[in-house]
């Protein structure tokens, strides 16, 4: 029982007295009190934003290097976006797809006029745009009469989601455990080029590919192998697919991660950015593809939602304005640059990659400490960066960051590293 802060308790006064918990650690006790435990969120209450910079429940500001894991492109309170969203809100929220919005039909336009894609199928999440791209995939090949090309490959340390087919697709063991018996027709290949030609042939319906890994540690595929894998599966008939979830709509500093490469896929996944911070997922693909989701083939409720679509049209309208992906890959060259300045003074990393604003550091196996505590020392410094796995630090900032904003990042990260190798 607490003591009586008037002095009318009889009990005897504790000699040290227990720190005061700040609101952000009680709102985390109720958390763990109500949440299912699958996540485990550091005691931070993210109470409002504004541009790169969240602020807590006490009123401290950070730097948000980690956008909401690839989402918040615009940053935060964006005021675009936020009237976007107002403005629908007015107007209706939901339609479902028994009919049509306007919202939905122009972001489809959009996404088609900067892609290689003809066609759009709307979702909510980016596990949901690869369930689609994989059924896709196998009707194809059906509605073909190629009805023995049904095997999806994916490639080793790939994440695509969640859900029961993405899952599966997700080439990483540990994602896996204890959800078996998982769904048949998956294969996993590693980027070597000749196993994959190996591997494809005419039961393959589909590769799916992120042309830049993001969970699975900031990876980006040799030179020449996405090229060389399309050629792989144009000559053996299976579809190529791009999951752009994480790099896609920017990111790269090109409108898609394709883009830098010069190679088109016939299905692409996004999702992350495009919303914003609204929920929304999409597949592109072409006029010769699409017929294969004919009516009642597939579908979602909350599909092409008209709040989602408007506020999508917005992070278009922003990332479409003149010098903005140029500014993109700008940043990105100076965050990479000064990321292998700290990795020079400070040792301890074995790499710096990624495009853009995916970066990684990925640290030595004798750095002494793990990229989780990069994380804690730099939110400690004031400043929010990610993990991919246990020895890349991730930073995926709003892609609207600025040179002050971003020489801020560097330095706590600089700090952070300090700390850390002086502690190693
Ligand atoms: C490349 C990639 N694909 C798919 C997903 C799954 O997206 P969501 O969490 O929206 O289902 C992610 C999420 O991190 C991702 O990075």
């Amino acid at each position: 029982m607490s003591e009586s802060v008037h002095g009318t308790s009889t009990s005897t006064p504790s000699l040290k007295a227990e720190p005061k918990k700040t609101a952000d650690q009680l709102w985390a006790e109720r958390a763990k009190q109500v949440f299912t435990p699958n996540y485990a969120p550091a005691e931070l209450v993210i109470d409002r934003g504004e541009g790169c910079y969240v602020w807590d429940l006490e009123g401290r500001r950070y730097l948000d290097l980690v956008a909401g894991i690839a989402v918040s492109a615009l940053g935060h309170h964006h005021p675009k976006l936020v009237a976007a969203i107002q403005a629908q809100a007015e107007k209706v929220l939901h339609t479902s797809n028994l009919y049509l919005n306007q919202p939905s039909i122009e972001l489809a336009e959009r996404l088609v006029r900067h892609s290689f894609g003809q066609r759009v199928f709307f979702c909510n999440s980016g596990a949901e745009a690869n369930e689609a791209a994989i059924k896709l995939a196998r009707r194809y090949a059906y509605t073909r009469g190629e009805t023995e090309r049904v095997k999806i490959y994916s490639f080793d340390k790939s994440f695509h989601g969640r859900t029961m087919g993405a899952l599966t697709a997700t080439a990483q063991p540990k994602y896996h455990e204890g959800f078996r018996p998982l769904p048949e027709g998956f294969g996993y290949l590693t980027m070597d080029l000749a196993a994959v030609e190996a591997a494809i042939d005419h039961h393959t319906a589909a590769v799916i590919i992120e042309p830049v890994q993001g969970e699975g540690g900031v990876r980006v595929p040799p030179p020449g192998f996405l090229a060389a894998l399309r050629k792989i599966c144009t000559a053996k008939g299976a579809l190529l697919i791009f999951d752009e979830v994480q790099i896609g709509l920017g990111r790269s500093g090109a409108m898609f991660g394709y883009q830098l490469e010069g190679v088109a896929p016939d299905i692409m996944s996004l999702a992350k950015g495009l919303g914003g911070g609204l929920p929304i997922g999409a597949i592109v693909t072409t006029d010769a593809i699409a017929p294969a989701l004919n009516v009642g083939s597939h579908g979602t409720t909350f599909g092409g939602n008209p709040m989602a679509c408007a506020a999508g049209l917005a992070v278009f309208d922003v990332l479409e304005s003149p010098g903005f992906l140029e500014r993109v890959r700008a940043t990105g060259l100076a965050f990479e640059a000064g990321l292998r300045a700290i990795a020079q003074t400070h040792g301890g990393v074995s790499e710096v990659r990624g495009r853009g604003l995916l970066l990684g550091m990925a640290l030595t196996k004798d750095a002494g400490f793990e990229a989780k505590d990069v994380v804690k020392a730099c939110r400690d410094l004031g400043v929010l960066v990610h993990v991919a796995g246990p020895d890349v630090v991730r930073l995926l900032p709003p892609l609207i960051l600025g040179p002050a904003e971003l020489a801020e990042g560097l330095s706590a990260i600089d700090r952070a590293f300090a700390g850390l190798r002086g502690r190693a």
